[in-house]
């Protein structure tokens, strides 16, 4: 497996996606970060362009990584942007079932293999929805996504917290 497209919300890149980002580009000769829609998050924090714009900031050191939106399934990307399958983060055995149940649908639908990565120790515990919570209700997200990028998730959570 050379190509491997790495799909989620991305609402937005924390560093437990960096963590599989960083370790990817060095397992992998290309890795495509998609930015897809997950019916159980009907409404993001951040526009597919925001998320966009921040993943490929924080990702600009890296030449064999790339990141783009995709609408449909997951294994419509996959044969969309060529990829030989897909990459996930597993952070917690709480992920476990449901990361099982998506792989295999994928792999029935059209034969789309998926690669887990286990999440390192020191990241295990950061997910989107709690950066979200915690920008919003004013506390410190210095460590839990890139500091680049701390500026533009409180912009536009402390615009949302103030709404
Ligand atoms: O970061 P997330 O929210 O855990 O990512 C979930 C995502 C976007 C990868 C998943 O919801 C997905 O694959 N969405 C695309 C639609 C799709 O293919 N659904 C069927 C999955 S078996």
């Amino acid at each position: 497996m050379r190509t491997m497209l790495y799909p989620g919300s991305f609402d937005p890149v924390t560093l437990g996606h960096m963590d599989v980002i960083a370790r990817a580009s060095r397992a992998f000769e290309r890795v495509i970060i998609g930015v897809l829609y997950n019916e159980k998050k009907p409404v993001g924090a951040f526009t597919v362009d925001q998320r966009l714009r921040m993943l490929r900031e924080v990702t600009a050191m890296y030449p064999n990584v790339e990141a783009a939106a995709f609408s449909g399934l997951l294994v419509g990307a996959v044969r969309m942007c060529g990829a030989d399958g897909v990459l996930r983060g597993i952070r917690t055995t709480a992920d476990v079932e449901d990361e099982l149940q998506m792989a295999r649908l994928n792999l029935m639908m059209a034969g789309v293999e998926t690669v887990f990565f286990a999440a390192s120790p020191e990241v295990s515990h950061i997910s989107a929805s709690r950066v979200r919570e915690i920008a919003r209700l004013g506390g410190e997200i210095r460590g839990l996504v890139p500091d680049a990028i701390i500026g533009q998730i409180l912009g536009v959570m402390g615009a949302a917290s103030k709404a």
